[in-house]
């Protein structure tokens, strides 16, 4: 079964897997490149990479219209079942992972940070490695730097990658071409560029370099559009 990636902008995705849509990182609220509104998205899944605003979000509303379960680090479920009311959640941690109806969801190490948007304890920030029971596997490495540590995630052999390109908060084009050395993945798909000046970014210079510095195949996508794996 094929995969259907599409972005949201920022570190957004819909990730359609079978018949179950998950969501990663979902970010629409002035998130000025959203393509959809907030109210015409749908989830069964909602996956989070770390505790800011520009992740967390709209999660919380997005949970409670679409009964979506979410997956994130034990801080941030808490905050989500305490301070949101919601109700189904699996707070895991960094090397840990989750068997859910798709696939198996893990939490990697990341290097950034991760406050909460009420400025409650997020935990430490992660990646997310997904292998779906079709057998893609996917990483979204959420906020973070390169880390040599990346060479053990891709002994998983991943197919998809998004990796973020904006600089400032997280890595940018450099880094991501070292990020694609240690993960080679098969493609990638770059992110968390554009959306706010301090991370604009040229997606086809780096489109340029990875096809020009690695084997990975760079798959740029407009906010809306998709890709199938
Ligand atoms: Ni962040
Ligand atoms: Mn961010």
């Amino acid at each position: 079964m094929a995969v259907d990636i599409t972005w949201l902008g920022h570190a957004g995705f819909v990730l359609d897997i079978d018949d179950y849509r998950v969501l990663i990182d979902p970010f629409i609220t002035d998130n000025p490149l959203a393509p959809v509104a907030l109210e015409d998205l749908d989830a069964d899944f909602i996956l989070l990479s770390h505790g800011h605003g520009d992740h967390v979000r709209d999660t919380p509303a997005l949970a409670r219209r679409t009964g979506a379960e979410v997956v994130s680090n034990v801080e941030i479920c808490g905050w989500l079942r305490q301070q949101h009311g919601i109700e189904v959640t699996h707070g895991i941690n960094t090397g840990g992972g989750v068997e859910l109806a798709f696939g198996r969801v893990e939490l990697t190490m990341a290097f950034h940070s991760s406050s909460l948007p009420d400025g409650s304890y997020g935990g430490q920030p992660n990646g997310l490695l997904i292998q779906t029971y079709s057998g893609q596997t996917i990483y979204h490495a959420g906020d973070t730097a390169p880390f040599m540590e990346m060479q053990w995630i891709g002994e998983a052999g991943i197919d998809l990658a998004m990796l973020p390109i904006g600089d400032y908060f997280t890595m940018g084009i450099e880094g991501s071409l070292r990020a694609i050395r240690l993960l080679q993945p098969r493609t990638v798909i770059p992110m968390h560029y554009n959306t706010f000046d301090l991370i604009v970014q040229d997606a086809s210079r780096w489109a340029q370099r990875v096809n020009n510095e690695t084997d990975a195949k760079p798959i740029v996508l407009d906010p809306g559009g998709s890709y199938r794996l």
